[in-house]
């Protein structure tokens, strides 16, 4: 049986930037609410939002306060429930973000633990005497290079505690069965909610060495990925079992597929993972194969692929992808079409950031407006809706300031005027989202990668009589198409395709053809 999250792609929402209904320049739930049209019309099987539960606002939101509510700033828990229920009218399931590896330094639990040693609360966080020289104590780094050691100093007790992010995020500590307990209980409120899954943030650092021994000097690192990560995550797993039909994807921020398809194995384990290596690829067709095959070698014949190029962490789709070979760039715009046909049409669950179907690039942030940490700014730009020229310098996004700057091109790249142009990176996308809608094919039929050249990536998907073959050029040049016999083109990202040329396809241009007689 098809499951609902293999069908259709996952939307991610980046709450504080999609819509805001109330004019403080922050996205909000009733923002998202009034425009599940433009969800709906991309054919999404599920939207995931990024955390909006109570939170200062340190990592925005993936520092959560209290696990069991929403901020006010993105509304009520009423705003959340009647959220739900009008995607599941439109049959959109909600995906929500949970926050395992730490809370905010203001959560009730971090607030008691660091209050004494002796608190009933001390062990739920990784506290840990300094090193003999007055330093941390061990080696371990945070994940954003900014702030230095994953250790704080805490005056009053005279000991560390470990965060994997920003100080403002302590690392719960997993080692301690009454925070596992606890955290169970959370999957069970939301998912007793009527949320339909979960993302799991940070997934790989639910597990590090018990003995905190230093990553130096060690072939392994001992801050994430422990052998323990498998069976947290199968506690966890039983919990979601509990609940009819539900989900869980995984952010496994691992460079290393076999530890990433690890966390897919046995059927017990994730239903999704978000992989990685995949984000990081060169534009390149003999990079990309090799990293579906190796997938598809290494998983086990049950486990779904997942596929992602953009999300709230990384330079936006169209401008990582901008420079060619040899060249000042421009590439960005048609990249950005290509990588929606590819993501569409590779045997997975697509996953899509919020402004992909537009074929955003990354704002330009000035110095004075930068907010992030570490440098993620730019690709959280607020979405634009409308034209400044008509609706006013917020796009239709806000009335008031928005949080950060939009961006430069919003006249043009704005959804409304991409949904007049049949032409527009939108309408593709919303082509494409229609045409796997409405393909078992392309949804679950089997794919085989096809030898079609230097430089372009092409593979067949067949199910029963049907055969379907998608292409994408990755080099600036035009390259012959590998078909013969007949074939209909079903689309090309190219909005200026001549109408003969069916021998070839043009730089950066990918498409997807049904061929005869299958
Ligand atoms: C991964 C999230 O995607 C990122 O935005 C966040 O800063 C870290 N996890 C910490 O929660």
């Amino acid at each position: 049986m098809t499951e609902w999250w293999q069908r259709g792609a996952v939307y991610q929402v980046y709450p504080r930037s999609f819509a805001d209904s109330d004019g403080d320049g922050v996205g909000d739930l009733r923002g998202l609410r009034a425009h599940l049209d433009h969800l709906a019309g991309l054919s999404v099987a599920a939207v995931w939002l990024s955390p909006v539960f109570p939170s200062p606002m340190a990592d925005f939101g993936y520092d959560v306060s209290d696990l069991c509510d929403v901020d006010p700033l993105f509304g009520t828990l009423a705003d959340l429930d009647d959220l739900v229920a009008d995607c599941h009218a439109r049959g959109i399931r909600v995906v929500l973000d949970w926050v395992p590896n730490h809370t905010s330094d203001q959560h009730p639990w971090f607030l008691a633990s660091r209050s004494s040693r002796e608190d009933p609360r001390r062990d739920w966080y990784v506290w840990r005497d300094g090193a003999p020289d007055g330093g941390p104590p061990n080696d371990w780094r945070s994940e954003f290079a900014a702030v230095g050691p994953a250790w704080t100093h805490d005056e009053r007790t005279g000991q560390w505690y470990l965060h994997s992010y920003t100080p403002q995020q302590p690392d719960l500590d997993w080692e301690n069965p009454a925070v596992e307990a606890a955290m169970h209980d959370v999957v069970r409120f939301w998912l007793g909610r009527g949320v339909d899954g979960l993302r799991i943030d940070a997934l790989q650092r639910l597990a590090k060495d018990p003995l905190l021994r230093s990553n130096a000097g060690s072939d392994r690192r001992h801050d994430q990925d422990w052998e323990t990560a498998h069976e947290r995550l199968r506690g966890i797993r039983r919990v979601v079992d509990e609940f009819p039909d539900r989900m869980i994807v995984g952010e496994v921020y691992l460079l290393d597929l076999p530890r990433v398809v690890a966390y897919l194995a046995g059927g017990d384990q994730l239903h999704l993972a978000h992989n990685f290596v995949f984000v990081h690829l060169p534009w390149d067709a003999e990079a990309f194969r090799a990293a579906i095959e190796e997938f598809e070698a290494l998983a086990e014949p049950e486990a779904w692929p997942a596929w992602f190029l953009g999300n709230h962490d990384h330079s936006r789709i169209a401008t990582r992808y901008d420079i060619g070979d040899g060249d000042d760039g421009g590439h960005g715009p048609a990249r950005a079409r290509a990588v929606a046909l590819l993501l569409t049409a590779l045997r997975g669950t697509p996953f899509l950031y919020q402004g992909d179907e537009l074929g955003l690039p990354d704002a330009v942030v000035p110095p004075d407006r930068v907010v992030d940490v570490d440098g993620r700014d730019p690709e959280r730009a607020p979405l634009p809706w409308r034209p400044p020229s008509v609706a006013g310098p917020g796009a239709g996004f806000t009335t008031g300031d928005p949080w950060l700057p939009l961006v430069a091109d919003a006249e043009r790249l704005c959804v409304e005027r991409q949904a007049a142009d049949a032409s527009s990176t939108l309408s593709l996308v919303r082509r494409l989202a229609a045409l796997r809608a409405g393909s078992p094919t392309l949804q679950t039929g089997r794919q085989r990668m096809v030898d079609a050249g230097p430089g372009v990536l092409a593979w067949l998907r067949e199910d029963d009589d049907d055969r379907l073959l998608a292409a994408v050029n990755f080099t600036s040049e035009p390259r012959p198409l590998p078909v013969d016999g007949e074939a209909t083109l079903l689309v090309s990202t190219d909005p200026g395709r001549p109408p003969g040329r069916d021998v070839e396809l043009g730089p950066d241009e990918a498409v997807l053809l049904r061929l005869a007689g299958g």
